[in-house]
């Protein structure tokens, strides 16, 4: 986990939402749409930040983070914790909402292994990274472990990818 990042979110949580809350809220209502409902439960959101998510799509998320400051601004459940390191079990959740979290300071594959270990078969993952990270590489990564993106979008400062983890039927055949 990163100091340097949970020091600067704390520190700027309560001013977060005055400041980003139209952006999120654009790129989470379009990467939202692409991911067939009804979502099984939990669904988590990963990097939540002040659970902007659960707030503009009504819907109860596990928000997960690695700031308490930012966390104290979202709806329960929530949980402090690094993406990396995920104290959840295997296949725990229906869908992974993962919102300009990824950047140069995450060890990227460990970041997205992670999340594909906590994601139910069936299950899809919507992730955004700012367009001034490495996009490749995170492409890259995504496209290693789940085989194919389901999409690819322009959301004005990131780049949203639509994943969906292979069903266990999928996996058996292949
Ligand atoms: C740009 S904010 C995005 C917050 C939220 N996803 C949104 O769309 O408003 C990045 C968030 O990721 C969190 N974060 C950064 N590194 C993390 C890590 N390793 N594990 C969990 N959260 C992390 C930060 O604390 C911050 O709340």
């Amino acid at each position: 986990m990163s100091d340097e990042t949970r020091q600067h979110y704390d520190q700027f949580a309560h001013r977060y939402d005055e400041i980003f809350l139209s952006r999120q809220r654009d790129k989470i209502l379009k990467l939202a749409a692409y991911v067939p409902r009804p979502w099984s439960t939990p669904c988590l959101d990963a990097g939540a930040g002040t659970g902007i998510a659960g707030k503009v799509l009504s819907h109860t998320f596990v928000n997960v983070d690695i700031s308490a400051a930012m966390l104290s601004h979202a709806e329960d459940p929530r949980v402090i914790a690094d993406v990396q390191n995920l104290p959840f079990e295997d296949e725990t959740f229906g869908f992974i909402l993962c919102v300009s979290v990824i950047d140069h300071r995450l060890d990227i594959e460990l970041s997205l292994k992670e999340l594909t270990r906590v994601l139910k078969p069936d299950a899809h993952l919507a992730l955004s990274v700012l367009k001034t990270e490495d996009v490749a590489h995170v492409e890259w990564t995504l496209m290693s472990i789940f085989g194919r993106l389901e999409h690819r979008l322009d959301l004005g400062p990131d780049v949203g990818f639509i994943t969906r983890k292979q069903s266990h039927q999928e996996s058996a055949s292949r």
